[in-house]
């Protein structure tokens, strides 16, 4: 455990305002700061930062803690490593017996399997039982050199090999399970995830293979098998080539679906291509990207699939106020198959083609359409007109009103008319949509599930909340509160378990700042602490208010029939009697 004084003194060095502001860019808006949250993806700013209490809470996901939670989440770090960063910055030392943590061991230990592993992959392509995975590969049309490159490799057709390869080199059978390179068998051993496949290692920024992917060689199976989530790996926050890309002269990154087309667009001469690992686009990957490059080109497949998926690649990249370009990959299902079958050059004059993100909105609606007939005409105006309030800046919305207005040959003015009229619309719609948030709110902490035990104890629960929030606006009141209640008698278990740890802290003289508390409770237990400190900001925070919180909590099953009464055991008759006594005084 971390000295209080350590914590305290970071508490003193790190501000949030600060460490948050190198993520998110922050609005002052009265004692609060808001910007678009880190941790979801949203439109309108609800991640918000309280220097007052040093914490920070996303009203749109429920994310929330203090400045050490922050780091945790932001840069995917458990506690003590994020202890460390923060104390790094700060340019305060670790005190020595805090330095053992097993997790960050773990880390090192699954970096080497994952290490091993790539090796192992990449030799076998040399040996006779891989040349299946080769000469796959260069049918594909990979160079040798763009085969070392990206360091591909050929996964055996075989349940232990690499298994038995990486136990013979001295790692454990927990190890090689944490670093998903192998599965738990249904008895004692385990088996090789990859098997009879090409495989792509992924690479961190740092350089650490942090997980892989893998081709099928047959149709059977999944066609790509990805790597879980490991200590090490977070699917949604890292990209594949990134390491290659981030070094990049050109200015723009260029997003592809799949690993085969990063490939190949790096062979065809453009080193600035990475892709996600299998699944849609998250803000986490779009905001790496824009930490690299002032544009992204987004080269998805031509199916229906790939357009969907860029549109909503797009709207990511607009919230992140990142510029971008959609190339429309024509006659080919895939970049990859547009290079082999147009070449290098062609697929550079697609690039600078590229339109941009409102041009290419607007040509997905008219597709729509057929402009021929008034009524398509109309249909597509409409539609238009719905659209284009998105587009923020007035003198670009005003530029597209006009190319439109002018192409379809129809009255500009009356165009603008409707437009204005549907952003006042979307506005109003806006404001009453978050209005109704905000009543679930009281309900329900935001972007969590709901929790039965607290909407059947809502009355109680609301109490609770209060009183907990009180508790920490005033700690000083701790002496009042523990001669009139114990945390056995909330309501809610969920209240309780942090009320309990908050009073026997303060009962042993101990602080009960976020700061000291993250490294006590669960990440979903603190976000919770600060959602109700921050929901309860406003309170009023007199005795006589906590005495009336205290009331309705010990109100909850005292009120007893004599039949009731009866029935209770021995300890139940106990608590009952306590809970009365309580009230009394
Ligand atoms: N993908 C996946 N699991 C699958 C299919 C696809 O994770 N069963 C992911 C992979 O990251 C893949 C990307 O989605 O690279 C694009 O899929 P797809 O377009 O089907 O693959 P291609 O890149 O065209 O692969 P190939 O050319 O090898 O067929
Ligand atoms: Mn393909």
């Amino acid at each position: 455990m971390l000295p209080e004084s350590f914590l305290q003194e970071l508490k003193e060095r790190s501000d949030i305002e600060q460490m948050v502001s190198s993520y998110v860019h922050l609005k002052r808006s009265g004692r609060r700061l808001v910007g678009l949250c880190p941790f979801h993806s949203e439109k309108s700013p609800s991640f918000t930062v309280f220097p007052d209490s040093q914490s920070f809470y996303c009203f749109g996901c429920g994310a929330g803690g203090d400045v050490i939670t922050f780091l945790m989440k932001a840069e995917n770090l458990e506690y003590l490593e994020a202890v460390k960063l923060l104390a790094q910055r700060a340019g305060m030392t670790l005190p020595e017996d805090a330095a053992d943590d097993r997790m960050a061991k773990l880390k090192t230990r699954i970096l080497e399997i994952n290490r091993e592993s790539a090796r192992f992959f990449y030799h076998q392509l040399t040996t006779p039982e891989g040349r299946e995975g080769l000469d796959y590969l260069v049918g594909r049309g990979l160079s040798v050199k763009t085969i070392r490159r990206f360091g591909l490799g050929y996964a055996p057709n075989s349940w232990d090999t690499l298994g038995n390869y990486l136990r013979g080199k001295g790692y454990r059978q927990e190890e090689l399970i944490a670093a998903a390179v192998v599965g738990r068998g249904r008895s004692s051993g385990t088996y090789d995830l990859f098997r009879h496949r090409v495989m792509f290692p992924i690479i961190d920024l740092r350089g650490n293979v942090i997980a892989f992917g893998g081709r099928a060689l047959t149709d059977q199976g999944p066609k790509y098998l990805n790597s879980s989530d490991t200590p090490v790996f977070k699917k949604s926050r890292n990209l594949f080539a990134m390491n290659i890309a981030k070094n990049t002269k050109e200015k723009s990154l260029i997003l592809a679906e799949g690993y085969m087309d990063v490939i190949a667009i790096h062979q065809g001469g453009f080193d600035n291509c990475v892709a996600t690992l299998g699944t849609a686009l998250t803000a986490e990957q779009a905001r790496i990207m824009s930490q690299y490059a002032q544009e992204v080109i987004v080269a998805y497949d031509s199916d229906a699939a790939g357009q969907k998926a860029a549109a909503r690649a797009i709207n990511i990249f607009g919230e992140l106020g990142t510029k971008v370009r959609v190339l429309k990959v024509q006659d080919a299902k895939d970049p990859d198959e547009y290079i082999k079958k147009f070449g290098p050059e062609r697929f550079k004059r697609l690039l600078e083609g590229a339109s941009n993100a409102i041009e290419h909105s607007i040509n997905r609606i008219r597709e729509k359409y057929d402009l021929t007939t008034a009524d398509g005409r109309v249909s597509f105006l409409k539609e238009f007109a719905q659209y284009i309030p998105q587009v923020q800046n007035p003198i670009e919305r005003d530029v597209y009103i006009s190319k439109i207005a002018d192409e379809l040959s129809v009255s500009k003015e009356a165009l603008t008319a409707q437009v204005q009229n549907n952003i006042k619309r979307q506005a109003n719609s806006r404001r009453r949509s978050e209005r109704r948030d905000l009543r679930v709110y009281s309900e329900v902490q935001p972007g969590h599930k709901p929790n039965p035990e607290r909407s059947q104890n809502i009355h109680y629960a609301l109490a609770e909340d209060k009183l907990i929030a009180l508790l920490c606006k005033h700690p000083d009141y701790y002496p009042f509160i523990q001669a009139r209640i114990r945390p056995e008698q909330f309501v809610t278990s969920q209240n309780r378990e942090i009320f309990s740890l908050l009073m026997e802290r303060l009962g042993e003289g101990k602080s009960i700042e976020l700061i000291h508390l993250s490294g006590e409770l669960s990440g979903d237990q603190l976000s919770w602490l600060t959602w109700l400190i921050t929901s309860n900001e406003g309170l009023l925070t007199q005795k006589e208010q906590a005495q009336e919180y205290i009331d309705t909590i010990l109100s909850h099953g005292t009120v007893k029939t004599p039949e009731q009464a009866a029935q209770l055991s021995p300890e139940q008759w106990q608590e009952y009697m306590n809970a009365l006594k309580a009230k009394k005084n």
